[in-house]
């Protein structure tokens, strides 16, 4: 199988990663990549949102199948213009995508097709969002609808605080057209699960759960980030827990995009809250979770070509996807100025002082290689994910891997898997 992998960061990584280890992957390529993608797959100059240009690559080389990681060309309509030009994708439908790149077509599918989540108004017009934020109770959500690379929402505790996030996502325009609509959401308490699965479009599969730690600093405190590290999987989603997610999120969302015909083959991510009345999904996204994926893969004992494969061709099963014993905790290891103004072009050492650990896999969001050195080039620089017997020794077995790497103005957080 020739398998072409759509985009450049971590989570891109630890796709290349696994299927390279996979026996029926006989070449793999991916555009734009990194450098460090590139020492797996060979890299080639193709623009995400070119699909006739990404189809006339596949037709020369004889890709069967292209794996999308993130969600910029899945809404623009990779699947689609790949797909009317031949091409089997990994990745859902436009139609399907847009349960992430809209906030209020999301709530819609869900509202129509009973899966638990917050209660929640869209509005078109800032005096109307206004209004319903001034009866709302406290705390509130305001959400830009469409994609803001996750800064499109604010949890308000202070009815001034919501105003002022309705006027910069619909008046200042702060994120563009995403903020054409906002949306005023009920606040959930509770914990917070990625739920991820592989969908074929009639049967969803859950991947282990995991948890991200959006916040920069200990304790969940400072600003949100893309991630800051992931433990897998979760202690406190046990078989009864598990159960209502796979029958309340998963199979109606089957259900849903089945009866509204919508071509899903790809993975469905469940952002959910586990509240006091069961679990609710705060949000959807249409691809494999950066950094989840960092610490989820490395616990997949199936072929993940295979289940790429399966999902495409519609024969998705259970039996399909095994998963070890153990658990996998991934701390990321960021710049100096991250998340605002991330410092680049520092040096990066230690990185082969870690080749020799069992289960330790470095995952590279933001490095350059000027050989024979590898750069920081970006916020978030590595993942750093390490296997264990339980959470605890793969917290540790992290942990003691991110001490040996360093570079200047490298911080990350000590308490990944810690705070459970
Ligand atoms: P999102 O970008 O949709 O993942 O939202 C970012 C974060 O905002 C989530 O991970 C939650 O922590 C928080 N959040 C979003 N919606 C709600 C809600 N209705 N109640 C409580 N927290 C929320
Ligand atoms: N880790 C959150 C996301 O991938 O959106």
């Amino acid at each position: 199988m020739n398998l072409l992998i759509i985009g450049s960061g971590g989570r891109e990584h630890a796709l290349a990663w696994k299927l390279a280890q996979s026996p029926r992957v006989e070449k793999l390529y991916c555009a734009p990549s990194s450098d460090a993608i590139s020492l797996l797959a060979e890299r080639v100059d193709l623009n995400p949102v070119d699909f006739a240009g990404i189809a006339r690559f596949c037709a020369a080389k004889a890709v069967d199948i292209v794996v999308v990681g993130p969600e910029t060309p899945l809404a623009a309509g990779i699947a689609d213009g790949l797909k009317k030009r031949g091409v089997p994708v990994f990745g859902p439908s436009q139609s399907g995508a847009l349960l992430e790149s809209s906030k209020s077509r999301a709530k819609e599918f869900m509202f129509r097709h009973g899966i638990p989540t917050a209660k929640s108004e869209t509005f078109t017009k800032s005096a109307e969002a206004k209004r319903a934020v001034n009866s709302a109770s406290l705390p509130v959500v305001i959400k830009a609808d469409g994609l803001a690379a996750g800064k499109g929402v604010r949890v308000c505790a202070a009815r001034g605080e919501a105003l002022e996030a309705v006027e910069d996502f619909m008046v200042r325009r702060v994120f563009g057209q995403a903020g054409r609509k906002v949306l005023v959401e009920e606040f959930m308490t509770g914990r917070e699960v990625s739920a991820m699965a592989f969908c074929d479009g009639t049967t969803c599969v859950p991947m282990p759960f995991a948890r991200d730690h959006k916040r920069l600093l200990d304790l969940d405190k400072g600003p949100n980030t893309g991630g800051m590290g992931v433990y897998s999987p979760l202690p406190d989603v046990d078989a009864t827990l598990a159960a209502d997610i796979q029958t309340q999120v998963f199979d109606r969302f089957v259900k849903g995009i089945r009866e509204e015909g919508i071509d899903y083959r790809g993975v469905i991510y469940a952002g959910l809250m586990i509240t006091a009345a069961g679990p609710k999904v705060v949000e959807f996204n249409c691809r494999f979770g950066d950094p989840e994926t960092q610490a989820v893969l490395p616990l997949l004992e199936s072929d993940l070509a295979e289940i790429i494969a399966a999902c495409v061709e519609g024969r998705l099963s259970p039996e399909l996807v095994r998963v070890s014993h153990g658990a996998c905790a991934c701390v990321v290891l960021a710049s100096a100025g991250y998340p605002e103004l991330p410092e680049s072009g520092k040096p990066v050492f230690g990185l082969d002082k870690l080749e020799g650990l069992r289960g330790v896999t470095a995952f590279h969001a933001g490095t350059k290689k000027t050989p024979p050195a590898w750069i920081t080039s970006g916020g978030r620089v590595l993942a750093i994910s390490a296997k264990g017997a339980d959470l605890p020794d793969a917290v540790n077995r992290a942990y003691d891997a991110a001490s040996r790497v360093r570079f200047e103005g490298m911080h990350y957080r000590r308490d990944i898997g810690k705070t459970l």
